[in-house]
Formats: structure tokens, C-alpha cells, sequence
């Protein structure tokens, strides 16, 4: 065991390092059998994850009964909803902090509980590096809250209402009131936003126990399938079933594929970029096209259909979803138990046909995510269709700038504003850079005077992210950003935008000479301020943009789990 470096001998070091790890532990604690660490996000101020460590508990007593010492390592952890100025800008920290901390300490095997949106990514980043045997467990999904008598979806139905408000179709009180109904109980988000996507994301890796994922965080059977995770991952160790052995380009490959099939958050494009890079694997952004976008949409839950995750769980779950789709998945990939990803899949059922479509009457056709390329957009950019409205996938319009997320906010309901129906909204200093951090605000408002006439959707483009909870033509993740020179930030108001889906284009109908000769619109210059200090510096000055993960530079590749110096 790489625990027995520290622990096995009958020098001075060996001694420390037992004596204070004994409290309570006896002799056979050191006596060469597994060191587990449990890193756990668990958290009051991710209340997503503040379960958490209740499931850590029935891990930890699977790993006594099979032989190993489990260790609790509390974790860095990040609520979606309240930190500023965007989780994303913690990510990398996070990933850091699991990486280093699973190196610096006598570990033998993983654990990774997660669940809210950036939690399961960053725990997958730094494990990835290390490459110690590793297994994620995803908190799981809330239950489904009802507020008079209607579900509510997390995320989705707070858009959708408070868009229903503006448009005078909901009055203030009753949006307010459905607040306390909006959170049923513990656990992540119940829509196919980041939270359960980036869950099933792990699964289709092949990064969790098969099945597991999208059972709810109040079922007993979430606690009974951790207790046997811990088993698993000291039989894991005892089998050294690394990171690198299970996520290969094969496993992403499915990953892509099942994205499609749940119509999951375009935001798991930069993670699984991030994943990929920290393994080596070599991941590029049209591979999400290439194998995805030809697949059908298959799971009916908000945000592209009406159900929650507590129906999906009921219908039958992934395994049920990915059996329509086994043809499509690649039979190579392993997960964590070293048998085959696709081995389950046959034994799945469907048990709610509405909840989980067949493949051959699909939700939609075609629903994964196209990456469009053009003089807009000279590295990528991303697209969900599935989120969007089909008249406006091929579009040309006037563009309207904002140079930054405040600009936006004080002009957009201006009723003097030149918008219409046909302008292309573009926001940008958005981007890992800009902002920092590359903020989920792509999806920006409509303005009042067009929701006015009852128009829902228009074609809106910015180099930061989207909520995956969130719907409408949305163009994001254009790369590279403004604030790092790329075209977004040479856009002038009334230049033509021409959006062309189908055959993946994105460009401006300006020539490229007009275009050289300008300079970044000084607003947005302004507005991006070079971070001065600490951790916002590291980032911005090694921040890669969005179509490598928007991971940092100095964070690619592996680690491995060597230490050579002792700290005595
Ligand atoms: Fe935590 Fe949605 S806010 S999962």
C-alpha cells in the first residue's frame, strides 16, 4: 500500500505518523490494509451538499467491513446560488485543493461525494491528476416540491415564473409565495440542470458504482448503495483500478452520448474538457458534435421537457435511458468494477414510457450539442438545440452590445433600446478572463418591449456560460472570449450576425479588413479589471479558454500520487 510509507517501519517517522492517527484506532489499522479517504463537500453554505456527510457514514462503514480505515477529508465547497461572483471561478481552486490534499496525506483509495453543479467536476479534476483508485457518489436529487399542485423544477421554474411576472401574466405575490415550496428536501437540483447532469456524467464515465446515480437523496437505498461503494473501492485498491484505467476516450465518448440522450447541461462540455485534459485524453470540443449531435433527446425532465428527477428515478433511470442508446455507446469502456459500462444495461426497464421515450419515438431527433465555428467564433462556440427555438437556428440579424453584465442590466428594459424580435443580443467580457470565472449569464433577459408583444425568444450570444436549468438560442462559451482579443469584442451595434445551425456557423458580415483595423470596444476594457491579488490573479494569468475545459494551465495532466520528501 503507498500508505505503508508512512506507516509501516520501526523508525521515528513511522511511530509519529501512527501515534497521532491512533486515537481510538487499533494496531491492525496500520497493519497495511487500505487507507480510504472520504472527500466530502459537504457544507452549510452548499446546501446541496450539506447531507453529505450522512452518506459519508454509510461509506465509511462499507469500508470497515471490508477491511480498509475509512478517513473523513472534508473538502472546499461551493453553493451554486450564493457565491460570488461566480462558482466557476472556484472550480479549479477546488480541484486543486483535492488534488494536493489527496497527494500530501497517506491515501491508498477515494471517495468523492459531490453534488451541487461545480462539485462533482472539480473532485473528478483532481483525482484524475493523482490517479489514485477513485469513486464518486453524487448526493443525489431532491424530491419534487408542489406549489398549488404543480410541481416546481428547480432553477427552470424560477425563470420561467419570474418571466412570466415581467410579462404581467404572474403577479408578485404569488411568485414569492411559491419560494418556500420551491425546495422539497435535501439533496441537488431536481431538473436536468448541472447538478444531475454532471452526476450521470461520473456514471457514464464509468466513475461510479453502475446504478447509483439519480437515486434521491431522501431514499434509504442512496445510504445502502454508499455502504456497498465502500466496499467497492477497497476491493478497488486491492485491484490498483486507477482513474486512467476507467476514464478513457472510449468512456468520454459515451459520456457525450448519454449528455445527448438526458438533454444535459451544455456546461458539462467545459467539464468533461477539464476531465479529459487532466487524464491526457485527447477530447476536443467538435467531439461533442461528432458523437453527439445526432443522437435523440430521450429524457422528457425540465428544462427541455416537464418531468423531475424523482420521475426519472421512478421510469427506470439511467440504465433504462442508456439501453435504448446501447447501440450508439462504445462496448470498450469499463467502470470502477472493471466489467463492462454497457454489461447492466440489458436487465434495464422502462417503466414510465412518458418519463423515458424509446428511441424510436424520441423526444427529439438530433438533440445533442452542435459546436459552431465561423469569424465569430474562431475556436467554438456551443449550442443546445434542444433548448432552442427552431425558427431561429438560422437567423440574421442586427447585433445589440452590452460590454458587460452591468451594461446589460441598466440598459435592456430601456423602452427607447433599438430591439426587435430579429436583433442578435451579445454580451461579452463574460468569458474565464473577462469576469472572471465565466459566469452562467449567457441566457440573458428579454428585453420588456419585445416580451411586450409576446416573444419569447431571440437569438443571444456571449462568451460566458449558461445555467443548465435555463432554455432559449443561446450561442455561449464563444472562444476565444473578448477580453482575451477575439473577434466578440470587435462587434459593433448594427453589424449583421449571420447564425446558420445546420451547417455550424457563426459569423459577422463584416470584412476582415473592417474588422483588423478595429480596437476592443474601451467599455469592456474598462470593465475587465486585472485582478490584483490572490487567487483571482493565479486564475485570470492561467486560465485556458473555454474549449480546453477553461481549466489552468499549470493544472494539466497528471500529478501522479508520488511524494518523495518526508516533512520531519
Ligand atoms: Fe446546488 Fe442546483 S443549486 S444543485
Amino acid at each position: 500500500m503507498r500508505s505503508s510509507s508512512w506507516y509501516g517501519g520501526e523508525d521515528r517517522d513511522s511511530y509519529i505518523h501512527r501515534a497521532w492517527m491512533r486515537r481510538g484506532n487499533p494496531d491492525s489499522a496500520f497493519d497495511g490494509r487500505p487507507q480510504i479517504a472520504l472527500v466530502n463537500t459537504a457544507s452549510d453554505l452548499a446546501p446541496c451538499n450539506s447531507h453529505l456527510t450522512e452518506v459519508a457514514q454509510s461509506v465509511k462503514n462499507g469500508v470497515w467491513e471490508a477491511g480498509g480505515v475509512p478517513l473523513h477529508l472534508p473538502m472546499i465547497s461551493i453553493g451554486e446560488t450564493l457565491v460570488r461572483p461566480t462558482s466557476m471561478l472556484w472550480r479549479n481552486m477546488v480541484a486543486m485543493a483535492t488534488e494536493e490534499l489527496i497527494r500530501a496525506n497517506p491515501i491508498d483509495g477515494v471517495v468523492l461525494l459531490g453534488g451541487c453543479d461545480k462539485t462533482i467536476p472539480a473532485l473528478l479534476m483532481g483525482a484524475a491528476s493523482v490517479n489514485l483508485p477513485s469513486v464518486v457518489i453524487s448526493g443525489g436529487p431532491m424530491l419534487t416540491g408542489t406549489f398549488e399542485g404543480s410541481p416546481l423544477g428547480c432553477g427552470t421554474d424560477v425563470w420561467k415564473r419570474s418571466e412570466e411576472m415581467r410579462a404581467g401574466l404572474l403577479s408578485k405575490a404569488k411568485f414569492l409565495s411559491s419560494e418556500s415550496a420551491m425546495i422539497r428536501s435535501k439533496g441537488h437540483c431536481n431538473t436536468m440542470g448541472t447538478a444531475s447532469t454532471m452526476s450521470f456524467m461520473a456514471e457514464a464515465l464509468g466513475m461510479t458504482a453502475p446504478g447509483i446515480t439519480g437515486i434521491p437523496a431522501p431514499d434509504s437505498r442512496l445510504l445502502a448503495a454508499s455502504h456497498d461503494t465502500g466496499r467497492l473501492i477497497v476491493e478497488m485498491v486491492k485491484a490498483d483500478r486507477k482513474p486512467s484505467d476507467v476514464m478513457t476516450k472510449a468512456s468520454f465518448i459515451n459520456a457525450i452520448i448519454t449528455l445527448a440522450g438526458i438533454g444535459g447541461s451544455t456546461n458539462a462540455v467545459v467539464h468533461l474538457l477539464a476531465i479529459a485534459g487532466r487524464l491526457g485524453v485527447d477530447l476536443t470540443l467538435d467531439d461533442f458534435d461528432k458523437y453527439g449531435s445526432h443522437i435523440p433527446l430521450l429524457v422528457n425532465l425540465q428544462p427541455a421537457g416537464t418531468y423531475l428527477m424523482e420521475d426519472l428515478h421512478r421510469a427506470g433511470g439511467l440504465h433504462a435511458v442508456l439501453r435504448e442508446l446501447k447501440d450508439h455507446l462504445e462496448p470498450s469502456a469499463i467502470t470502477v468494477t472493471g466489467k463492462p459500462f454497457i454489461e447492466p444495461l440489458d436487465s434495464a426497464e422502462i417503466f414510465d414510457k412518458d418519463v423515458i421515450r424509446s428511441a424510436k419515438e424520441p423526444l427529439q431527433k438530433n438533440a445533442g450539442i452542435a459546436i459552431l465555428h465561423g469569424n465569430l467564433a474562431p475556436s467554438g462556440a456551443v449550442i443546445k438545440p434542444a433548448a432552442a427555438s427552431a425558427h431561429l437556428l438560422t437567423h440574421t440579424g442586427p447585433a445589440l452590445v452590452f460590454d458587460s453584465v452591468e451594461d446589460f442590466h441598466v440598459r435592456i428594459n430601456d423602452p427607447d433600446l433599438d430591439v426587435d424580435e430579429n436583433t442578435v443580443l451579445i454580451l461579452r467580457g463574460c468569458g474565464p478572463k473577462g469576469y472572471p470565472g465565466m459566469p452562467e449569464v449567457a441566457n440573458m433577459i428579454m428585453p420588456e418591449k419585445v416580451l411586450a408583444k409576446g416573444v419569447t425568444d431571440m437569438v443571444r450570444i456571449c462568451d460566458g456560460r449558461m445555467s443548465g436549468t435555463a432554455y432559449g438560442t443561446v450561442i455561449l462559451h464563444v472562444a476565444p472570449e473578448a477580453a482575451s482579443g477575439g473577434p466578440l469584442g470587435l462587434i459593433e451595434d448594427g453589424d449583421m450576425i449571420i447564425l446558420d445551425v445546420p451547417n455550424r456557423r457563426l459569423d459577422i458580415d463584416v470584412p476582415q479588413e473592417v474588422l483588423a483595423k478595429r480596437k476592443p470596444s474601451p467599455a469592456m476594457t474598462q470593465a475587465f479589471a486585472q485582478p490584483k491579488r490572490g487567487w483571482e490573479r493565479i486564475y485570470v494569468e492561467h486560465v485556458m479558454q473555454a474549449d480546453k475545459g477553461a481549466d489552468l494551465d499549470l493544472l494539466q495532466g497528471s500529478s501522479s500520487s508520488d511524494v518523495t520528501r518526508e516533512s520531519h
